[in-house]
């Protein structure tokens, strides 16, 4: 049997917001594969997120069941992290002044990374699945100049922003370092529903990925994107009508279903194992084929 051994590795989720996130499903796999976990979840979700950890409910306590028998979902650590912002230096006057944020002490990307980075002496994994587009709904036509630069700063530029920030920490790891990122077809194709700078983010989050690439791999640092297929996530659902586009896709995809959260848990965990060594600057479609299609 090949197996996949991620014990002894430090795992950054970045995007669970509750458990339907596909982060979520991400570190569970993770966990289960042995990987120690950290999450870095937005300010106003960090509450949100512990106690769906701590929650006795049914339902709350099966969503932490991890696959492969392998346990429970438990972070060693939940922090506070608003991408938005890559030091307090950043931080608008309302924001600093809101206590869902400013409970946190220094939200922003480098006061995560001085937690997390010297307290774990390295990290071998970052999870980036994070995204926002204040205009979602608005056609690319109508989406204003804060909307669109603000689904960029989020959603893509915060790879890069967090890529910097934790590279000191995964440079030349035992078997290397691997981060990988969530994209969607609306950054290749044109998805109705999918603006506000949401499609352009997706795009640049792709080709930012490839130049992580190549600027890291001689520091043994592998970059991926996954690009999922349509999932009724919190997220997914701003954008309208996503159950009838994850009933549109499973219609025409090549595996005629919708996807799991647990196939992209799965495939996180792929590229993060020693057998992706040689897969970077990839984007793989985790989509039941609906990629190949054309009509
Ligand atoms: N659900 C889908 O259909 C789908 C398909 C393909 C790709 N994706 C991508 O998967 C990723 C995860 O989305 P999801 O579907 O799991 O939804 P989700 O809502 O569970 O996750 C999005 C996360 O982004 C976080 N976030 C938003 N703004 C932030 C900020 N400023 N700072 C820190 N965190 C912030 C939210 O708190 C949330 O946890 C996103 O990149 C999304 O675009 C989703």
């Amino acid at each position: 049997m090949i197996p996949i051994n991620l014990a002894g590795k430090v795992a950054l989720v970045t995007g669970v917001g509750d458990n339907q996130s596909f982060a979520w499903f991400i570190a569970k796999a993770l966990q289960a594969a042995g990987a120690k976990l950290v999450f870095a979840s937005h300010p106003r979700m960090v509450n949100i997120v512990i106690n769906l950890l701590d929650s006795d409910k049914p339902d709350d306590v099966e969503a932490r069941v991890l696959p492969y028998g392998a346990g429970e979902l438990k972070p060693e650590l939940v922090v506070a992290c608003d991408v938005s912002y890559d030091t307090m230096d950043d931080v608008d006057e309302k924001t600093k002044n809101d206590r869902r944020w400013n409970k946190h002490g220094d939200f922003t990307i480098k006061g995560m990374i001085d937690q997390v980075g010297p307290k774990y002496g390295g990290i071998d994994i970052l999870i980036h699945s994070v995204a926002f587009a204040a205009e979602i709904k608005s056609k690319a036509v109508d989406t204003s100049r804060k909307g669109y630069l603000g689904a960029l700063s989020i959603s893509a530029y915060s790879l890069t922003a967090l890529t910097h920030a934790c590279a000191p920490f995964m440079e030349n790891r035992a078997g290397g370092a691997s981060i990988v990122g969530l994209s969607y077809l609306g950054g290749d194709r044109v998805v109705p529903h999918y603006g506000g700078g949401m499609s352009t983010a997706k795009a640049a989050l792709q080709i930012d990925a490839k130049q992580l690439a190549h600027n890291l791999g001689a520091k043994n640092i592998r970059v991926n994107i996954i690009s999922a297929g349509p999932y009724a996530s919190r997220a997914a659902s701003a954008i309208g009508d996503i159950d009838q586009m994850i009933g549109y896709a499973a219609q025409r995809s090549p595996l005629p279903r919708g996807i799991t959260p647990d196939e992209v848990g799965n495939a996180a965990v792929f590229l993060c194992s020693p057998l992706a060594s040689a897969i970077t600057g990839h984007v793989l479609y985790v989509d039941c084929g609906y990629n190949v299609m054309g009509v």
